[in-house]
Parts: C-alpha cells; sequence; structure tokens
C-alpha cells in the first residue's frame, strides 16, 4: 500500500499527461505552433477567443474577459501565487500556469472548476484576493471562457486537423483540440506586454 501511495507522489508534479506532454510528443516547432495559434485566435464570429478578447488580446466585448497583454492581471498568477512566487521559481511557477491554461482553453471555465484541481494535484489555486479583470472578487473561473469549445472553433478546429494530416500528423479529434489548446496559449504569450514570459 505505501509503495502504491509513494509511486503514486512521485507522479503528481506538473508532468505525466499534461496536455503540454501530449502535444510535446508531436515535435511541432514553436514557429508552427503560434502560426496554428494565429489560426485559432484569430477565429471570426460568435463566441471567438477573438471576439471576447479582441485583436490582440484587448477590447473583446465580453465582461469580465481578461486582459491578455498583462498576464499579471490573469486569474492563474494572482492564484498561484503571484510576483512572490515566480520570483521564488519562475520555471516551476509558469509551468503550473501553463498546465492550469491549456486546459482552459482546451475545456472552457465550466470544465476547469469542476476537475482541472482533481486531475492536477501538484497545482492548487489559493482564491483568496483574486480579482478578475474587472476588479470583482472571485472564488472560480467565470463560465463564459469558453476556450475553444464553441461552434466557430469547433470549425477551425477541422481546418487544423487538414492542416497537421497534410504534415503526416493524423491524429483523433480530442489531440487536435489539445494542439489547438497549445497553439493558443503558444500565441497568446506573444502579446505580454509585462515580461512575464520572457
Ligand atoms: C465567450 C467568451 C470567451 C471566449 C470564446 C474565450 N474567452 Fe478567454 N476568457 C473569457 C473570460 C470571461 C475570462 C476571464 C475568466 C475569469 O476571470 O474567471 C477569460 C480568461 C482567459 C485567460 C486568462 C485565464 C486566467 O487565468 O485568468 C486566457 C489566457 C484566455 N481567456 C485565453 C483565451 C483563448 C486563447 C481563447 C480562444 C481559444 C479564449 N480565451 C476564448 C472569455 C472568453
Amino acid at each position: 500500500m505505501l509503495a502504491i501511495v509513494g509511486i503514486g507522489l512521485m507522479v503528481l508534479p506538473v508532468s505525466a499527461g499534461t496536455i503540454g506532454e501530449n502535444v510535446g510528443k508531436l515535435g511541432l516547432s514553436s514557429e508552427k505552433l503560434v502560426e496554428f495559434g494565429d489560426l485559432i485566435y484569430n477565429t471570426e464570429g460568435a463566441n471567438t477567443c477573438l471576439k471576447c478578447h479582441g485583436k490582440g488580446g484587448v477590447g473583446g466585448d465580453q465582461a469580465g474577459a481578461a486582459n491578455l497583454q498583462k498576464p499579471k492581471t490573469w486569474v492563474s498568477y494572482q492564484a498561484l501565487g503571484g510576483d512572490e512566487a515566480m520570483a521564488a521559481n519562475k520555471e516551476e511557477f509558469l509551468a503550473k500556469m501553463e498546465a492550469a491554461l491549456h486546459y482552459l482553453i482546451n475545456k472552457g471555465g465550466t470544465t476547469w472548476n469542476q476537475r482541472f484541481e482533481k486531475t492536477h494535484k501538484g497545482i492548487a489555486y489559493e482564491w483568496a484576493g483574486v480579482k478578475n479583470a474587472d476588479g470583482k472578487e472571485v472564488d472560480k473561473y467565470d463560465s463564459m471562457m469558453k476556450g475553444a469549445t464553441t461552434g466557430p472553433m469547433k470549425k477551425k478546429l477541422k481546418d487544423l486537423k487538414k492542416q497537421l494530416e497534410a504534415d503526416g500528423k493524423k491524429l483523433k479529434n480530442k489531440d487536435v483540440a489539445e494542439v489547438a489548446a497549445v497553439a493558443a496559449y503558444e500565441y497568446v504569450k506573444s502579446f505580454d506586454t509585462e515580461g512575464v514570459f520572457k
């Protein structure tokens, strides 16, 4: 019994089976990911990254949507310990943030709230004092953060699937959606004006 618990603990940190790891195995270059992320993010229509967050990550029309040029204002940044945690161990901090946000972009706020912390034991949000983009104190993600789960985004995932296939990577829809989440995150990181991802 103890041995099993021991092994369980060893796989707890941000590693095994995260979306980032799964997609990492495909060996896509970071240029390619940013290119795919541009395709995903700039999808036109209702309930898309572009509509809610705006061109370049600001000026979208969804109330409470994060300013994507200012990662220090994000829920994840605050709830994972903010400046202090980043100064203590930047690599670990960014790895946790990345796992949380790949999942959020892949599945949306509602599923994140229900499942993320249960399935990622090494990563816990401390919600006390966390504020959303409108300055309101929050203790979970806004269900309006839909990520790449809505109708127009799904159509774009089909385009992405074809592009990956043309590149010799024939993937299941679920895996294409994981590539989309990682790619969108890489693209969003390029909006950063606060040096968090430098
Ligand atoms: C229907 C509107 C909507 C769509 C579509 C949407 N978002 Fe969001 N997004 C939000 C809202 C609202 C928040 C703020 C969540 C909160 O504070 O609880 C948010 C937050 C975020 C955050 C910050 C997370 C954090 O920890 O604070 C990132 C990054 C993000 N969105 C990226 C994206 C990307 C990339 C896409 C497209 C694949 C996308 N969003 C699609 C509304 C949306």
